[in-house]
């Protein structure tokens, strides 16, 4: 018979209909709120994310996206408001609960957090520990080779992190998160840091395990062209509000004078890298 963890879209979890019921949103969020102190960062904050969609959430620079999907993953605690993942309500379950629901989602951190005195076989095998169904050694190898491939990275199984250029390192990240195969992915800023050409393939990606795995997602960015390639919707948050949402073309095209504005610096500033990036490589 067939392992549960070599079928490439089933989660060694029970399957989410049996879970939400004709649950359509696998993600609500409602007038979220979040202060430090007396530094409001979000003041009222509402998403939901159907199953199988990817919404992209942009914003510049401290917006609060960090710390809005810190609080999805309870890394952060709320001020107030209310987060529903798979039909349930967060603060109305127990821990045990909770722990489950969020065992369920995958989180790809912005600096990739991957553990630098491990190769890179080490790193993928890491998170199969928290499977509630312990693999064998085979299926575990077979689990690694398949996330491996999946991000274009089965020659670097034996290097260690410190040998992988900044787009590898981010692939090996992705790698590891989507080991687990979560029914949520939620990535913040999958793209920084990475020259243009490296962030389109990294949205491709993105894109090609969204199809592959049906995964629902939410991407934190301030990259308009991994949004653009990867996100049926996006959502742009502007001083702890959600002040638009739509698709690419609806917000590019708004009537709001500032997000098109917003598209179009970012657009700008990404033809103006890539157009740099194509000069130092023709050198
Ligand atoms: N743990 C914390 N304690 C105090 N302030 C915090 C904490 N985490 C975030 N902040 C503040 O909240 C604001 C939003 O931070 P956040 O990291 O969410 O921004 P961001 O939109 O993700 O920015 P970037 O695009 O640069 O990653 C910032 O002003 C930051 O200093
Ligand atoms: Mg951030």
């Amino acid at each position: 018979m067939e392992s549960p963890f070599l079928k490439a879209a089933t989660p060694p979890i029970e399957p989410i209909q049996e879970q939400i019921g004709q649950q359509t949103n696998v993600i609500e969020i409602r007038h979220l709120k979040k202060s430090f102190d007396d530094h409001e960062v979000l003041k009222d904050i509402s998403i939901e994310v159907a199953r199988g969609e990817t919404l992209a959430v942009l914003g510049k620079s401290g917006a609060g996206k960090s710390v809005l999907i810190k609080c999805i993953v309870a890394l952060l605690e709320p001020d107030a408001g209310t987060i529903i993942l798979f039909g349930k309500d967060i603060a109305a379950s127990g821990k045990k609960e909770q722990t489950g629901l969020h065992n369920r989602i995958g989180f790809l951190f912005q600096g990739g957090a991957l553990y630098d005195s491990k190769s890179v076989r080490e790193n993928l095998e890491f998170p199969l520990r928290n499977l509630k169904i312990k693999p064998s050694l085979e299926e575990k190898d077979k689990l690694v080779v398949e996330a491996l491939t999946n991000v274009g990275l089965t020659d670097a199984i034996d290097k260690m992190p410190s040998e992988l250029s900044g787009g590898m390192r981010k692939r090996l990240a992705l790698a590891r998160t989507l080991i687990q195969k979560p029914e949520i992915m939620l990535y913040d800023e999958p793209t920084t840091g990475l020259d243009p050409i490296t962030s389109r393939e990294i949205s491709r990606l993105i894109l090609g395990v969204q199809e592959k795995y049906q995964t629902s997602s939410i991407i934190i960015t301030h990259d308009i062209e991994c949004a653009n390639i990867a996100a049926n919707r996006i959502v742009l948050i502007r001083d702890g509000l959600c002040v638009a949402s739509g698709t690419y073309d609806e917000l590019e095209n708004s009537d709001d004078e500032w997000v098109r504005s917003f598209f179009e610096w970012h657009a700008d500033h990404t033809k103006a890298t890539t157009a740099m990036q194509g000069k130092k490589s023709a050198r």
